[in-house]
């Protein structure tokens, strides 16, 4: 299985970005914790602060992995040219978010993204991307459950 994680606009500061809302663990530090956790897994990992270089990162992954976790910073809240990217790609795409962007500004809780992204997950700090990998691990249960 491969999943490709991919950070948008000042994701490379998580660990020194406001750590009252972001942590203070750098993602290449909670990356190895990934793959440490997920050995059977090819994780890759890509982050731009540039909106065409995430756009084409998903255009090159978008055909050939099993899933891509999606963190597109604030770019979610206002980029049509990524959702166009993300709807002309076959590979499923969660899209991620460390904080409960939902808790915070108004303008947060919009997403250009989310309506063409397979899932949504937000507010679990790191552990969002863990969560969205697990995501692809199980397969989607089209009818809902009642346990
Ligand atoms: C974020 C939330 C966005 O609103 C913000 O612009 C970010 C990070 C998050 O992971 O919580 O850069 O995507």
């Amino acid at each position: 299985m491969k999943i490709q994680i991919i950070n948008g606009p000042n994701l490379n500061l998580i660990g020194a970005r406001e750590p009252e809302i972001y942590g203070s663990i750098s993602f290449e530090d909670y990356l190895q914790q990934l793959l440490t956790l997920y050995p059977k897994i090819e994780i890759g990992y890509f982050q731009s602060n540039v909106e065409g270089e995430i756009i084409n990162k998903l255009h090159e992954t978008g055909f050939d992995c099993d899933g891509i976790v999606l963190n597109a910073g604030a770019y979610t809240h206002t980029s049509l040219a990524i959702r166009d990217a993300i709807k002309s790609i076959s590979t499923p795409v969660v899209e991620v978010h460390i904080s409960n962007v939902h808790a915070r500004e108004s303008f947060r809780r919009k997403s250009m993204l989310a309506g063409v992204c397979k899932g949504v997950i937000a507010g679990f700090g790191l552990d969002s991307y863990r969560l969205a990998i697990e995501t692809f691990k199980v397969p989607v249960i089209s009818t809902p459950v009642l346990i």
